[in-house]
């Protein structure tokens, strides 16, 4: 029967014209939201953020990159990607272990440590000192590797609300703690981990717009405010007194599969004690690496003081982590710093084509993939759609469910 084929063929090219006309329509669409460049609109002067998070600096009084002058590729990865976030940088220059003096080391072992680690500490302590001469009230220190999303201001305003309420947060928990007997543990174990952390938690609602104050976005009642890592322990649950914040419903978080320092490491515990796209804010417990963190003039004097005079004998990562843990020799609850973080990170570090890392230890024996992790839209992997100035953003971490 060729009259009933032919009808057949006619149908399917027919099916095929509606179904291109409806894609080249969609297209269409699609071209004419993103009419102005991607970056353009996430970039600082168009956003309009009129609260200091807004500057150059995102609110602190300078930004100070650590960069080894050897890896240029590094300071001009770096550079461009503030380029395209209005940030303005301050240079730390990295060192090399050999240009460091035996007699320049505090007490304690240096050399059971590596050349790698030698070199980072000093370059810390340079930009510590840096933080310390100029007078800065505040100071946010980047290893020049450090990624970030398109959506950093807005990820930091909501965080700045944290930070600001956090301290005083803290303290009742603990003073709750102190009064509270024994018999309530009796309750908290009957709840499940869910519910544990949820009680731990003041949940707050990533706004649109915050009243931020002007001269100090982010309080000052912390010393460090630990911003970039590649894994971190959360503070002890809290169920009748919450020492935790929560910021629900973060698009710029991925799902919970992809939160994971490494792509072989297991989940972040958050992955399955929070609702997805949930950030929490909470008291440092265990923080693994120096990837981006801010000190305040206070922090920065007790820093130096701690690991440039009077002991250096670990990897300066591993030394912050115990500094905040109040594990340092001769802490006591009352010296304890109040060190601040966030998880997921806000800031990460990108693994490029070809990664070298000059600090040995967390990279060694294994190549990553070409990622940043925890960041949805990096502007590091998008670097070259931006400077061909294409539209759209290169998402790492797409949602597996249709956003609606
Ligand atoms: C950005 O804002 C902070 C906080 O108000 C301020 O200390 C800093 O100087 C500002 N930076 C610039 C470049 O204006
Ligand atoms: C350092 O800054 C503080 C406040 O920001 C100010 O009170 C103090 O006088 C400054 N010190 C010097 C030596 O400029
Ligand atoms: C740190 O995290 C561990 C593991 O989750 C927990 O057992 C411990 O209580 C925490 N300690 C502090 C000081 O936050």
């Amino acid at each position: 029967m060729p009259s009933q084929s032919h009808g057949h063929v006619f149908l399917v090219v027919a099916l095929c014209l509606v179904a291109l006309f409806l894609l080249l329509r969609i297209q269409h669409n699609e071209d004419s939201h993103s009419a102005f460049p991607f970056s353009k609109q996430y970039s600082r002067t168009s956003r309009g953020l009129s609260n200091a998070i807004g500057n150059d600096t995102l609110g602190f009084q300078k930004i100070f990159v650590i960069n080894a002058p050897w890896r240029t590729d590094r300071k001009d990865s770096i550079s461009i990607a503030a380029s395209y976030s209005g940030l303005s940088l301050d240079w730390v220059d990295g060192v090399a272990a050999e240009n460091i003096l035996e007699k320049a080391y505090p007490p304690g072992n240096h050399r059971t440590i590596s050349d790698g680690n030698k070199g980072s500490w000093r370059a810390h302590m340079n930009a510590l000192r840096a933080i310390i001469q100029q007078n800065l009230t505040t100071g946010l220190i980047l290893e020049d590797d450090a990624d970030w999303d398109f959506r950093l201001r807005s990820q930091l305003e909501d965080f700045s609300v944290g930070a600001r309420m956090l301290p005083n947060l803290i303290t009742q928990a603990e003073l709750h703690s102190r009064s509270k007997k024994p018999p309530q543990l009796m309750d908290d174990q009957r709840l499940s981990q869910f519910e544990l952390a949820k009680r731990s938690s003041l949940a707050i609602s990533s706004p649109s717009s915050r009243n931020i104050p002007k001269a100090e976005p982010y309080g000052r009642d912390w010393n460090i405010l630990w911003l970039g890592h590649c894994g971190a322990e959360l503070s002890p649950l809290s169920p009748n007194a919450p020492n935790r914040i929560a910021i629900m419903n973060d698009k710029t978080v991925p799902e919970p599969q992809y939160l994971k320092p490494m792509p072989l490491a297991s989940l972040d515990k958050i992955s399955s004690v929070y609702p997805p796209h949930t950030r929490i804010i909470h008291r440092t417990n265990s923080t693994l690496c120096s990837i981006a963190y801010a000190v305040t003039q206070t922090g920065a004097r007790r820093l130096l003081y701690e690991f440039g005079i009077r002991e250096f004998n670990k990897g300066y990562d591993f030394a912050l982590s115990d500094y905040c843990n109040g594990l340092t020799r001769g802490a006591t609850q009352e010296t304890m710093p109040l060190c601040i973080t966030v998880q997921p990170p806000i800031f990460s570090h990108h693994f490029p084509e070809r990664m070298k890392s000059d600090i040995t230890g967390h990279t060694a024996g294994f190549v990553p993939a070409v990622e940043t992790r925890y960041v949805r839209w990096s502007v590091r992997m998008n670097l070259e759609r931006l400077v061909k100035g294409e539209d759209g953003v290169e998402e790492q971490w797409p949602d597996t469910k249709m956003e609606t």
